[in-house]
C-alpha cells in the first residue's frame, strides 16, 4: 500500500505539465497550440519568451529530480526497499509523458528525465547534460540531441552504477523518450526538423 502512494504521489508530481503551467502564469498561448505542440522547454523557445523557456526547463526537471530525492528519504522511514527510487523514478517520468490533469497529452520528457538522472546519480546527470549539450551546440537540433542523449544513457548508467536495475530503468525512460521523439525522427529523416530557438 505505501509502495502504491509512493508511486500515485510521483505519479502526480510528474503530471504538473510546467510548459503549459508557466504559460498560463504568463499568459502566453498555449504551448500545445503552436510549434510541434509539444508542451515542453523546446516549444516554448519557439514563443519567443526565453523566461518561459527556462522556467519550463526548471520546473520539469525539479520535479524529476525531486521525486527521485524525496523517495529516497522517504524510503527507510516507511520500511520500503531502495527499489521504491527507481519506481518513482518511472512514475514522475510517466506522469510527465501523460499526465493526469491535462487529458493524458504530456511532453516528451527531456528535461524530466535530465531531472530524474541528476537524482539518481549526479555524474550520470552530469554526463548526459554534456552530450545533449554537445549535440545541441553541433547540430542545432534539440530533439537529435535528446535522443542521441536517451541512447547513450542507460549505458552511462551501466557504466556508472553497474548492469543492474538502476540501468534497466534508465533504458525504460530511454525507450519511452525515444518512443515520445517519432515525429521528430521522421522529421529528421525527411530534413524537416526545425532548429532549437526558430520561432514557427
Ligand atoms: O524536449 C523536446 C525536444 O527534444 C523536442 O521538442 O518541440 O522540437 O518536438 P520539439
Amino acid at each position: 500500500m505505501t509502495t502504491l502512494l509512493f508511486i500515485a504521489a510521483a505519479y502526480l508530481l510528474g503530471s504538473l505539465s510546467f510548459a503549459v503551467i508557466v504559460s498560463r502564469a504568463m499568459h502566453l498561448p498555449d504551448p500545445r497550440q503552436y510549434g510541434s505542440g509539444n508542451p515542453g522547454a523546446t516549444n516554448m523557445l519557439r514563443s519567443g519568451r526565453k523566461t518561459a523557456a527556462v522556467l519550463t526547463l526548471l520546473g520539469d526537471a525539479s520535479k524529476g529530480w525531486i521525486a527521485v530525492v524525496l523517495a529516497r528519504a522517504l524510503a527507510p522511514q516507511f520500511g520500503l526497499d531502495d527499489g521504491i527510487v527507481l519506481l518513482c523514478a518511472l512514475a514522475v517520468f510517466i506522469g510527465h509523458l501523460f499526465p493526469v490533469f491535462f487529458g493524458f497529452k504530456g511532453g516528451k520528457g527531456v528535461a524530466t528525465a535530465l531531472g530524474v538522472l541528476v537524482g539518481l546519480n549526479p555524474w550520470l546527470g552530469l554526463a548526459c547534460l554534456l552530450t545533449w549539450l554537445l549535440m545541441a551546440g553541433v547540430f542545432r537540433i534539440s530533439s537529435l540531441a535528446a535522443v542521441t542523449t536517451a541512447v547513450l544513457a542507460p549505458v552511462y548508467a551501466g557504466l556508472l552504477m553497474g548492469w543492474g536495475r538502476t540501468a534497466i530503468a534508465v533504458l525504460v525512460i530511454a525507450l519511452l523518450l525515444v518512443y515520445r521523439h517519432k515525429r521528430n525522427l521522421i522529421n529528421l529523416v525527411n530534413g524537416k526538423e526545425g532548429r532549437i530557438g526558430v520561432r514557427s
